[in-house]
């Protein structure tokens, strides 16, 4: 059942090149330049003219749902918050009609989240659901919704499922903005093609797992884990935190790269491992001056950088080269070599990776 795997978290790693394709399969064709969302097909007004967009989620899936915040305000102009889904149903939110909720969970039955879609449906806003269990709670409180198709998650700690939640935030980001006009016939063009082109930049990304291997067994024994990055790769770095902490139960912590010197720096120093999420993008020059931060104290840098970088690799402790990609789809790549880090430190520490102490697979109390 594990295909040969030791785990079911690395099998599912190793998924993904198919997993992303499977989601975006039948809704988006680059070569006809066509993009379908059969199932919020008859919301799509109401989403491209929507006050603004709520996305409720938890753990993982809230990570996603903070890149899709980056995507969806940029591609479609339209107001976006992220919120924690219990945050969200206790502090009595201003929400009501005109507003469209997305909810992402991949088991479908976070109670959390299904008990704040309820109030806000209750309160007349717009529910679309992201999930990945088919006929879940979360997929039949909703109005309508797109499934992810990773296919069943086993694994405690979400992999695949993160991935196709980002493919699928990303199909609806793009058919919204071209709905609503707010995206040029060129870049939406792009998108479609750099889309397209994921699940293969994932399968060479994942040719990195035995360097990766390495660079675990070099900091295995760090108390402590800062993980950095900025723009898309921001969630990206808090979702690096949070694999690490679930399955290898050292202490780590996610933070905007450029938030650091307000408070965290003070942290830094020779023992602390501080994982950068560096890729070429808009904001690569202000990670390259993080960096240098983080090195001028000492710490250890290890960069998930993009191929042709010349500067980084002067500067990081170690480096893992992932494929160029546009900084939208990016996330789905560089999230990668980071799912690999904390399978292998958690492997090398001798624990249960597939099921971490006191974690449940959906958590169904509130
Ligand atoms: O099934 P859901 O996506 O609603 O689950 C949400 C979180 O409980 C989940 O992502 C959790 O944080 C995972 N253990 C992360 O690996």
């Amino acid at each position: 059942e594990k295909g040969g795997y030791d785990h079911f978290m690395i099998k599912e790693i190793f998924e993904q090149p198919q997993t992303i394709f499977d989601s975006l399969r039948g809704r988006l064709d680059a070569k006809k330049g066509t993009l379908t969302m059969g199932g919020i097909r008859e919301y799509a007004d109401m989403l491209k003219n929507a006050n603004r967009i709520i996305i409720v989620a938890c753990g993982t899936s809230w990570h996603a749902g903070l890149v899709a915040e980056y995507m969806i305000e940029e591609l479609c102009r339209i107001p976006v918050e992220v919120e924690y889904a219990s945050e969200f149903r206790y502090r009595n939110p201003v929400v009501g009609p005109g507003d469209v909720i997305i909810a992402v969970s991949q088991s479908g039955e976070t109670a959390d989240t299904l008990v704040a879609i309820e109030s806000a449906k209750e309160k007349g806003a717009i529910i679309l659901g992201i999930c990945n269990v088919v006929g879940s709670s979360i997929a039949r409180a909703s109005h309508a919704g797109a499934y992810t198709h990773a296919g069943p998650e086993i694994g405690v700690a979400s992999t695949k499922a993160f991935t196709a939640q980002l493919a699928v935030l990303c199909l609806v980001g793009l058919m919204v903005a071209k709905e609503k006009g707010a995206i040029t016939p060129q870049r939406f063009q792009h998108l479609l093609d750099e889309l397209e082109n994921v699940p293969e930049k994932v399968a060479t990304t994942l040719e990195l797992n035995e360097q990766v291997k390495n660079i675990a067994a070099k900091y295995k024994d760090a108390r402590d884990f800062l993980y950095l990055g900025r723009g898309y790769n921001f969630p990206v770095a808090l979702e690096g935190a949070l694999k690490l902490k679930e399955i290898s139960y050292i202490h780590a912590e996610g933070y905007p790269a450029a938030e650091m010197k307000h408070g965290p720096i003070a942290l830094v120093d020779e023992n602390l491992p501080v994982v950068f999420v560096a890729t070429k993008d808009s904001y690569y020059e202000k990670v390259v001056s993080n960096i240098q931060e983080i090195k001028a104290r000492k710490g250890k840098v290890i960069a998930v950088i993009t191929e042709g970088d010349t500067i980084i690799p002067g500067m990081a402790d170690d480096i893992i080269v992932v494929p160029e990609a546009d900084e939208l789809v990016a996330p789905m790549i560089s999230v990668i070599p980071l799912q690999l880090l904390a399978y292998h430190i958690g492997v090398l520490k001798g624990l249960d990776v597939d099921k971490p102490r006191n974690l449940a697979k959906s958590v169904t109390v509130e």
